[in-house]
This record gives C-alpha cells, sequence and structure tokens, in this order.
C-alpha cells in the first residue's frame, strides 16, 4: 500500500474535468483517501515546485498553477505513485500514451491538466505540505 499526493491543475478544473480525472484512479484500482479544492497563492505554488527553481519554465510554471482552484488529492493504493504516474501520462501530451489524462485533455508541456508524486521521498514531503495526519481517511 502507497500514498501519493496528486493536483488536478487549474486547466483540468476549468475544463470541468474533475470527476472524469478521479474517475480514471478510481477504476485503475486506486482510492481516494483525502481530497479539496483550493486556490494556491504564487508563495505556495513556488515552494510546492522549489525543485524546479533554477528551471526556464519556473515563473511561468508557479503563475500558471495560481490562475485558478486546483483540486488536490491523496490517493491510496497498491504502487500508487507510479500507477498515478502512468495513467497522467509523460509530462509533454505530444509524447504521452493513447488513453493517459494528458494525452487526451492536456494543451501544452505547461498546461497538462494533473500533477503526481514523482517517488515516494516527493509523495512524503508532498502530502503533508497540504494535509494534516486526520484528513487522510
Ligand atoms: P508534475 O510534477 O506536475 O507531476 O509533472 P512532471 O513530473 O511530469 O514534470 P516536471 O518535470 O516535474 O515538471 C513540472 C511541471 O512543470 C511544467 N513544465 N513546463 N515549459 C516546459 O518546458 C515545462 N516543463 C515542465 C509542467 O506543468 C510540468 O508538469
Ligand atoms: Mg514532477
Amino acid at each position: 500500500m502507497e500514498r501519493t499526493l496528486s493536483i488536478i491543475k487549474p486547466d483540468g478544473v476549468s475544463k470541468n474535468i474533475v470527476g472524469e480525472v478521479i474517475s480514471r484512479f478510481e477504476k485503475n484500482g486506486l482510492r481516494i483517501a483525502a481530497l479539496k479544492k483550493i486556490v494556491l497563492s504564487k508563495e505556495e505554488a513556488g515552494v510546492f515546485y522549489m525543485v524546479h527553481k533554477e528551471r526556464p519554465f519556473y515563473d511561468s510554471l508557479t503563475t500558471f498553477m495560481c490562475e485558478g482552484p486546483v483540486v488536490v488529492l491523496v490517493i491510496e493504493g497498491a504502487s500508487a505513485i507510479s500507477k498515478v504516474r502512468e495513467i497522467m501520462g509523460a509530462t509533454n501530451p505530444a509524447n504521452a500514451a493513447p488513453g493517459t489524462i494528458r494525452k487526451d485533455f492536456a494543451d501544452s508541456v505547461e498546461r497538462n491538466i494533473v500533477h503526481g508524486s514523482d517517488s515516494l521521498e516527493s509523495a512524503s514531503l508532498e502530502i503533508p505540505y497540504f494535509f494534516s495526519r486526520l484528513e487522510i481517511l
């Protein structure tokens, strides 16, 4: 059993596909252990994506992430971290496999609908960034 953090990014929320994205996780045997809709500040988005601070896309990415509400989720299940990444598809929708969320819905490498923790270490930092222990069921 593993837990991972996912975010339905502002483009996913504004396209009204929150249910569709969650349904894809559930249909693949994963469970939603926590969920909320929030608006990130530029600073909160900046801390969340701190690992990309030196990248040329950092400013644009953090502006995008706070342009509107996001839905943050803790997803639970066997191999949840890699499973969620597989269901999401490659970062750039042009390279994403058919049937993945990004292939089906993303407009660009930046506006790519969904985030998923990329390792056990990331998940263990990202989950408590958004949720207290009491909120994860
Ligand atoms: P994420 O962290 O959101 O799950 O995405 P990822 O692991 O697939 O990709 P990552 O390399 O961690 O990049 C984080 C997010 O930054 C935006 N990005 N823009 N303009 C660009 O070249 C570029 N590259 C990445 C995307 O929103 C990407 O998901
Ligand atoms: Mg990443």
